[in-house]
């Protein structure tokens, strides 16, 4: 037997569930869970376009709610709705099966089209289209949808999202005919009877509309428009503005459901026509947004052959405690995705997968806000987002009846993400640790990113552009364009001059492809493959981190076997669509920033340090052309220029039997003809001089590449068993490398061998 089956429970847990019990009934005070009818419209009264908003304008209020930034990017500033940064708390399992954590990367111009695309609505007072968004696979359609609805969920949490619906209660027998007196007394400061607050035994039945009605339905529609019109100071349709409120079409003219207008006929009737009457039988219930609980919120997938339908009931079958004024009532009950999502979102998962004959009736449904169900009419009020790939939307294009849908869609556009450090984004958020049972090396999504950008990316259209910048267009090279789309960033090579040129023309080139049917971020690879592809590099068994050697190896088989995906089959244009080749330009990428890293951690020259070094050697031979001084930086004192100095200098760039004087000279009056031609640019003296650049890099190189290859050694016989071997000094030096790599770059131990390890093959082996 067990403890608590003979005597008294425990005080810790009575306590706890008091508590917890006082909690919860104070929450559902305070959040204002159950009203009668007389209550629900003292708040209506104190704000009254709180509680007369359609679907639409409550989903552009949240979309508002979660607020907006600017953000710059190198083709302009673009505005973010913030609730696509992720809404509410962590996770519950329904929102990962429906993928993603509600986090959007990029896609502002997506969220910026539903936006004006709601906003629409609220103007014309009505939901007059089908708002549709096609694109690739994975491209983010259904993660957009998600993403909205998470945020009207907890958007419908706060005060400021409230939404109610009603039920029909009826008191027990017993309580209206015994001696204990009637049930319904007022609450206190309210004048008139309800049994919205009455409880568990003294409920006899207690009816709810599926369609989640607006309380204010119960209002008969002349003397509901009067008050609406008066209480809300509506605008005229179509206006705009803060201030401006639209009175909706379900507001204005919307009725009860078929049931409840059966219900509410039944007791007006019972009661003789006292109004008030039936209204003690309405208890007005707050709903959350739920895409769980189907509240407001709801999915069709696309094999799903019926989004609406309404069965029977009578009182002798499902409602053997229909009450007295009921019993005699035949009435429906509809259901169903749309039924369910009615007041808020129905999203219709890849709905052109569906036979034509499955979702044709939209048409109607859009046209009228309503779904005839044979018998009755279920008038809706919601907003309707459908996904489609691009496919099945050719395909549906092609259909004699796509011209009448036509005026009932608005088509937008979703396409894969063309900036890299964005698609890192959707990697960095979904992949961790825990995910892929590893530590996850520094660069690693960064490569996948670049990688997945560089297939989708398409050889510019070379017509398009006039003059001198055509041909810097035509011979730009797949990375260059992706540098280009995602930093602004034109290539080295160009002069100052080109460079402005090519980012004049970013926007025209970014947009270019935008009116094609095979536009840019139609085709490549897709977010989910790359995921898969990490999972699979994270399999790897050679290293102990998800790195980006295991995914390279990954990438580079991927290319061999053509048939996998169909992106592999494009034809290649010059470099376009060369995605073996992409491989080697993410790891040439990977090799520069591990080699600076590296070197840095070891505490090597780095290529600042010999630009500086650069720029105090042309400070000092212009001050000694000049004959002055120079102030040293240390002392502050002016001293002669360093003839140590730039004979060193000179030592590394100056050709055998170059004379020094004319060196010096020619040097100094380049750099006085780049002042006068750009008077306002900073210099950057590699620009000027590459060729002495890459004198100075590759004998910083060749200097490097000993030191380099010291501390490899030392380092791998300070992972492997030989530590002890090693000298005090060396140990120490390994150990500071080690810090710094962890510290300033992420790496563990394990990554950062297999970074060095593989630097010193690529780049600094003989
Ligand atoms: N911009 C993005 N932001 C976040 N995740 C993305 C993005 N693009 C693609 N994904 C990821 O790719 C996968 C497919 O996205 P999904 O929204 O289902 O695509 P679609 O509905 O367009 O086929 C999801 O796991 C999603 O997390
Ligand atoms: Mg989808
Ligand atoms: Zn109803
Ligand atoms: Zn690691």
């Amino acid at each position: 037997m067990s403890e608590l089956s003979g005597g008294k429970l425990p005080k810790e847990s009575t306590d706890f569930l008091s508590s917890v019990g006082t909690q919860v009934q104070q929450r559902f005070v305070a959040n204002r869970m159950i009203l009668s009818y007389e209550e629900y419209l003292a708040l209506f009264f104190k704000e009254p376009r709180l509680h007369a908003r359609s679907a639409a304008q409550h989903l552009r209020d949240a979309m508002d709610f979660f607020g907006t930034e600017e953000i710059e990017t190198p083709i302009g500033k673009l505005r973010r709705f913030k609730l696509f940064d992720g809404v509410g708390e962590g996770l519950g399992l329904a929102e990962n099966v429906h993928g993603g954590d509600g986090r959007v990367a990029g896609q502002e111009e997506v969220q910026n089209a539903i936006y004006r695309q709601i906003s629409n609505f609220v103007r014309a007072g009505r939901v007059n289209k089908l708002i549709m968004l096609h694109g690739p696979n994975g491209s983010a359609k259904s993660s957009i949808i998600t993403a909205l609805m998470r945020a009207v969920e907890e958007y419908s949490r706060r005060p400021e999202g409230i939404r109610y619906r009603f039920n029909w209660v009826f008191p027990s027998e017993k309580l209206v005919k015994g001696s204990i007196g009637f049930g319904g007394a007022p609450p206190a400061g309210a004048k008139f009877e309800t049994f919205a607050h009455l409880e568990g035994e003294a409920i006899e039945a207690r009816i709810q509309c599926e369609l989640k009605d607006t309380p204010l339905f119960l209002i008969p529609r002349d003397e509901r428009r009067r008050m609406l019109l008066e209480h809300t100071r509506a605008a005229e349709r179509g206006s705009d503005g803060d201030d401006a409120f639209i009175l909706s079409d379900y507001m204005l003219d919307g009725e009860l459901c078929q049931k409840c207008r059966s219900i509410y006929s039944a007791l007006l009737a019972h009661y003789n026509g006292d109004f008030l009457k039936v209204l003690r039988h309405v208890q007005v219930e707050r709903f959350y947004v739920s895409r769980r609980y189907q509240t407001a919120s709801a999915t069709v997938e696309p094999q799903m052959s019926v989004d609406a339908d309404a069965r029977q009931v009578t009182a002798d079958r499902s409602h053997g405690s229909l009450p007295p004024p009921l019993q005699n009532l035949a009435f429906y009950e509809p259901m169903g995705a749309l039924v369910s999502g009615n007041r808020g979102l129905v999203e219709f998962s890849d709905l052109l997968k569906r036979p034509l004959e499955a979702y044709k009736y939209l048409l109607g449904t859009v046209e009228t806000a309503s779904v005839s169900l044979g018998l009755f009419l279920l008038q809706l009020d919601a907003v309707l987002i459908a996904s489609s790939n691009e496919k099945h939307l050719s395909a549906f294009k092609e259909i004699p009846d796509f011209a009448s849908f036509k005026a009932r869609i608005e088509l937008v556009r979703v396409p894969y993400l063309r900036r890299y450090s964005v698609e890192k984004q959707i990697y960095d958020s979904q992949l961790d640790r825990a995910t892929v049972g590893k530590h996850i090396a520094p660069h690693t999504t960064r490569i996948v990113a670049m990688w997945a950008v560089l297939t989708r990316l398409k050889k510019p259209m070379v017509e398009r552009y006039k003059g001198a910048v055509r041909s810097i267009i035509d011979d730009l090279s797949p990375n260059e364009k992706l540098q280009l789309y995602d930093s602004g960033k034109a290539p080295d090579r160009l002069s100052l001059q080109q460079a402005n040129e090519l980012r004049a023309q970013l926007p025209a080139l970014y947009r270019e492809s935008d009116a094609y049917p095979n536009y840019e971020g139609r085709a490549g690879a897709s977010a989910r493959e790359m995921k898969t592809i990490l999972l699979n590099a994270a399999q790897n068994a050679q290293y102990k981190c998800l790195n980006p050697l295991a995914v390279i190896e990954e990438l580079t088989e991927l290319v061999k076997d053509k048939t996998v995906y169909e992106f592999l089959q494009q034809e290649r244009m010059d470099d376009f669509h060369a995605h073996e080749e992409f491989v080697r330009v993410v790891e040439d990428d990977y090799l520069d920033i591990i080699d600076q890293e590296i070197r840095d951690s070891m505490g090597l020259v780095s290529e600042t340090q010999y630009k500086d070094l650069f720029e105090r050697y042309v400070q000092h031979v212009s001050s000694s052309l000049k004959g002055e001084k120079i102030r040293n930086r240390v002392t502050g004192e002016y001293e002669k220029p360093d003839e140590d100095l730039m004979a060193h200098t000179e030592s590394i760039l100056m050709s055998r039997g170059q004379d020094k004087r004319d060196f010096r000279r020619s040097l100094i009056s380049s750099v006085g003809a780049f002042r006068l031609d750009h008077p306002d640019v900073e210099i950057d003296y590699s620009r000027i001089f590459p060729d002495l650049f890459r004198h100075l890099r590759e004998h910083f190189f060749e200097e490097r590449k000993k030191t380099i290859k010291r501390n490899k050694e030392n380092f791998l016989r300070y992972l492997g068993d030989e530590k002890s071997s090693l000298l005090e000094r060396d140990r120490h030096q390994v150990e500071s490398m080690l810090t710094t790599m962890r510290d300033r770059y992420h790496y563990c131990e394990h990554c950062a061998k297999d970074a060095i390890l593989f630097l010193m093959r690529k780049r600094y082996s003989d």
